[in-house]
């Protein structure tokens, strides 16, 4: 942890800068999980060295793959080498898994082992066992592995006894999410058949770019028909082992893109954004919301693009955020509800469910932080509605103590907040930024200066 449990936070006078970022949280996941399933020496360069991506490194260890760290440069930067003997040289490990805070972890690692012959037990902290199982065990039980866990198959921790081959699948998500298409798509590593994934909301497509890059045969069946996504591969690909350097982390990169159109005196860089286009909605309803925000795009590695941003101060203007924007925003709705609280006019952000089983629950963490601080937030159900304070000094924002709730997109939230309110914010729980974004409050006060 780079950061006191509470961390203090006054207003900024002016914001100038250029930042770099932590490397993608869910790209470096899955670099981590699929080279350790080839067979051979992967290097990840500029990968995240957040507290998630460390319990999938830690995670993959136990079960017999050697990383090294072959250097850590600050803002959460981290270069590994990743051996293995492939998925038949990983070990049973002797106890369970620590997926620690990371859902990526649990549901990701989970896919793959149930296609891993043998007996794994998937575990985290009290925020990790309170988020929903029951997603992904349908789905791999139905292609023949067997899973158990808490409070009827809902809850981790998570039993899993994997077996190899596994069935294929016609597999339709019932909740937009990027982690059960994944979970199914690497358990289909070890399938025999067809594995066909479908989303009525299409969701962040790493793993089908990834797996691509190494080799293996992923098909769009659907791409561009409608506003949904259908993938297929055939089960029992196998992978290559690929150097590959990872952007920098876009979810990351919203909290300075907000703080900079947000503040009145602000101009701000940050570098080598991954800018995927299922990844980048938090730019376009930006930019919907007239933040002045340019972008430069650099090329990027692994068919993945990266762009530099500039943002500057801007003028907000309110925006409705539908079902499918929510979806694809889902990591950047907290600080777009702050956005939203600085703008002109009142902005609906509906379907918004998924958010009370992240960290924490998110709409009422959110709802109860950012009203603390003066911002004018409502819940009805699945729906928030922020009327904006555009016009009020300060944007009607004071001083106060806030709760993040150990949840590392809220204390970073409030934290840009802090920067434009008058007074100072304290935020319990702000230690959790480093779940993602180690060195975020260094960077913080190297922006005001
Ligand atoms: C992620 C998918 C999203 C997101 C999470 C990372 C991923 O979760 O919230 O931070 O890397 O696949 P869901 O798929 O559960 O929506």
């Amino acid at each position: 942890m780079d950061a006191p449990t509470v961390a203090r936070v006054g207003s900024a006078d002016r914001l100038r800068g250029s930042l770099r970022l932590p490397g993608d949280k869910s790209i470096t996941h899955r670099a981590l999980l699929l080279a350790a399933l080839a067979e051979g020496e992967s290097r990840i360069l500029d990968g995240s060295d957040g507290l998630d991506c460390n319990s999938t490194a830690a995670a993959l260890r136990a079960l017999g793959v050697e990383i090294e760290r072959i250097g850590a440069s600050a803002g959460g930067r981290v270069d590994r080498v990743v051996r293995s003997g492939g998925r038949r040289a990983w070990r049973e490990a002797t106890g369970p898994l620590d997926a620690g805070n990371s859902g990526t972890t649990l549901r990701l690692l989970a896919g793959v082992l149930a296609g891993t012959p043998g007996y794994a037990i998937l575990d985290g902290d009290d925020s990790l066992r309170r988020r929903p199982v029951a997603r992904i065990i349908e789905p791999l039980r139905r292609m023949g592995a067997t899973l158990y866990a808490r409070a009827g198959d809902s809850l981790p921790p998570l039993t899993i006894i994997g077996r190899s081959p596994l069935r294929g699948i016609d597999h339709q998500t019932t909740v937009p999410s990027a982690q059960v298409k994944s979970a199914v798509l690497l358990a289909g590593l070890s399938a025999e058949g067809r594995v066909l994934v479908r989303e009525s909301v299409a969701t962040r497509d790493h793993t089908e770019r990834m797996l691509r890059a190494r080799g293996v045969d992923v098909v769009d069946v659907a791409k561009g028909a409608t506003r949904g996504s259908e993938v297929a591969m055939e089960g029992g690909q196998t992978m290559l082992a690929l150097d590959e350097q990872v952007p920098g982390d876009i979810s990351a990169a919203a909290f300075w893109l907000v703080a900079g159109a947000a503040h009145p005196d602000a101009d701000l860089v940050v570098e080598r954004v991954g800018v995927n286009p299922t990844r980048r909605a938090v730019i376009d309803l930006l930019l919907a919301m007239g933040a002045r925000i340019d972008e430069d795009p650099s090329g990027g590695p692994n068919g993945e693009p990266t762009a530099r941003l500039r943002v500057r101060s801007s003028r907000l203007e309110a925006i409705d955020i539908g079902p499918a924007d929510t979806a694809r925003a889902i990591d950047e709705i907290p600080i777009l509800c702050f956005a939203a609280a600085c703008a002109h006019g009142t902005t609906r952000i509906r379907g918004a469910g998924e958010l009370r089983h992240k960290e924490s629950d998110r709409i009422g963490g959110i709802a109860a932080g950012l009203s603390a601080l003066g911002a004018r937030i409502e819940v009805q159900g699945d729906e928030l509605e922020i009327r904006g304070n555009g016009d009020r000094p300060g944007f009607g924002l004071h001083g106060t103590i806030v709760e993040a709730h150990e949840d590392h997109r809220l204390a970073m939230t409030f934290a840009i907040a802090a920067l434009l309110a008058p007074g100072a914010v304290s935020i319990r729980g702000a230690a959790s930024a480093a779940v993602s974004y180690p060195g975020f409050f260094e960077e913080l006060e190297r922006v005001r200066a």
